[in-house]
């Protein structure tokens, strides 16, 4: 993998810090019954640090993710990510707040007909911008370490490089918070631990804000703090690392 110091080159706002208290979220399925997939959650997170959610499948690690990223609102409580409420924001300014967030995803979610540079720059396709997407794309896939791929189409990478390019497209349109489901899910433990290790870079580069659902322990070990969850709610005692 080649890492160079481009990263510097590519702008981006600090990372926000987040405090999400007492957030509470039901769903209700077709058949009327109610699903409690948060039920008064706290979480905080420094600015520019990485943060595990750890919890079994359906512990509503996602439902918090979805929360955070603006694509939803919670019934209850605040999250608030730099100075803004997400929780309090209209549907038309979620919209506005989504395109601070990066999302980056179990399945990669590339484009096939795509390469690698086009599916960065897919994001900031309808926007325009006061720098060259192209040129911006291109130094993010070098420094995510594809400097040399921008012309691969998805199916011409492996698992691990296809996850870099979602990554680099996530950065691309500068944001302060990224959020990662299961990003390592697909990967073998090795490719997983690589992506890993990228991620606590880019927190390093450029100060972004992290946080990342996964069930992979030894990933969550790398982290800044950990955060476990179990039916929605928080459980244990916060477990963190020394601050960043
Ligand atoms: N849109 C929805 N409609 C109805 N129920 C939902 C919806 N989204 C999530 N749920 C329910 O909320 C609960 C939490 O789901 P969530 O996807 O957040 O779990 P998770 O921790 O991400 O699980 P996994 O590890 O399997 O990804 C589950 O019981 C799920 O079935
Ligand atoms: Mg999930």
């Amino acid at each position: 993998m080649r890492h160079r110091a481009s990263a510097a080159h590519v702008p981006t706002a600090a990372g926000a810090g987040i405090a999400i208290t007492g957030v509470t979220k039901t769903f209700v399925s077709p058949g009327g019954v109610n699903v409690a997939a948060l039920r008064g959650i706290d979480v905080h997170a420094a600015a520019g640090s990485v943060t595990a959610l750890l919890g079994a499948s359906g512990s509503g690690k996602s439902t918090l993710l979805h929360l955070l990223g603006g694509m939803d609102h919670p019934d209850e409580g605040s999250i608030l990510v730099g100075e803004t409420d997400v929780a309090r924001l209209s549907r038309r300014d979620l919209v506005r707040y989504r395109r601070t967030v990066g999302f980056v995803f179990q399945h990669f979610a590339l484009l096939p007909a795509l390469t690698a540079r086009d599916n960065v720059m897919l994001p900031l396709v309808p926007y325009r911008t006061s720098f060259d997407q192209r040129e911006r794309a291109e130094q993010l896939l070098d420094s995510v370490g594809l400097g040399d791929r921008p012309d691969a189409l998805p199916s011409q990478l492996s698992g691990g490089q296809r996850q870099r390019v979602a990554i680099a497209r996530a950065l691309i349109g500068g944001p302060r918070l990224l959020v990662a489901d299961e990003p390592t899910g697909n990967l073998d433990s090795a490719t997983g631990a690589e992506v890993v290790s990228l991620l606590l870079k880019l927190r390093e580069e450029r100060g972004v804000t992290v946080v990342v659902a996964t069930h992979d322990e030894a990933l969550a070990e790398r982290c800044d703090q950990r955060v476990r969850i179990a039916d929605g709610r928080r459980i244990g005692e916060p477990e963190h690392d020394a601050a960043p």
